[in-house]
């Protein structure tokens, strides 16, 4: 399902992913545990299709996204990808509503029914009209789980979900995660730098000094 070989990034003079090797198959739930400026985030932004490697390929359900022009890598992360952030990211000025719509209206749909269905499975039908200051972390954090879902991605890549998060929300958001990739068999790819979060993946697996293990 998604296929890395040899993906090397820069900034400037620095190399931050040195030859990164992975295979993780449809439906897996991994999780890669590093330290601060280890690459994690760089590494979910390259199979995001949010930024290039300089060199390697990453493969897609069998195609060769580092091949695509800025036009289809734009489609892919749209139809394809669920991200989940550590700061919500989500949009401040519409509502909880419209913020979950956002990825279906992206793809040309303003199918509200299925708006109502994701509301509902992270619990939020009556914050629905609320805008994301009304709302506290864990919450806002249900929202941009069911944002990440709706559009019905195969992958959902979640950067530190947990973050911001007190200590009894984030089990419970983890929990909600967890439940639903499983139930909607996501392919999932967890950045953390807490063992005790990627032990809610299948595999484990940590980054260092650009090489993944
Ligand atoms: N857009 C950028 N321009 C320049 N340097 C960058 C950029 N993005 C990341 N870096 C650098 O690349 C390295 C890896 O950053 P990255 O954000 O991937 O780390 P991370 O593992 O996600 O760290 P954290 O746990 O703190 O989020 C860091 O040294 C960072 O300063
Ligand atoms: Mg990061």
């Amino acid at each position: 399902m998604i296929e890395l070989e040899n993906i090397e990034k820069s900034y400037g003079n620095t190399k931050v992913l040195k030859g990164i090797n992975l295979e993780i198959n449809k439906g897996e739930f991994i999780s890669v545990m590093g330290s601060s400026g280890s690459g994690k985030s760089t590494l979910l932004n390259l199979v995001g299709g949010m930024d290039r490697p300089e060199r390697g390929r990453i493969i897609i359900d069998g195609e060769n996204i580092t091949s695509y022009t800025d036009e289809e890598l734009t489609l892919y992360r749209r139809k394809k990808v669920g991200f989940i952030f550590q700061f919500f990211n989500l949009l401040p000025n519409i509502t909880v509503f419209e913020n979950i719509m956002m990825p279906l209206l992206l793809n040309g749909s303003e199918d509200k029914k299925t708006g109502l269905e994701y509301i509902k499975r992270v619990g939020l039908e009556e914050k629905q009209n609320a805008y994301p200051y009304q709302l506290s972390g864990g919450e806002q954090q249900r929202v941009a789980i069911s944002r990440a879902l709706i559009h019905n991605p195969e992958i959902i890549l979640a950067d530190e979900p947990t973050g911001s998060l007190d200590s009894e929300t984030e089990k419970k958001i983890m929990e909600l995660i967890k439940q639903l990739v499983e139930e909607t068999e996501k392919t999932v790819i967890l950045v953390t730098h807490e063992h005790y979060i990627a032990e809610y993946a299948g595999r484990m697996l940590r980054i260092k000094d650009g090489i993944i293990f």
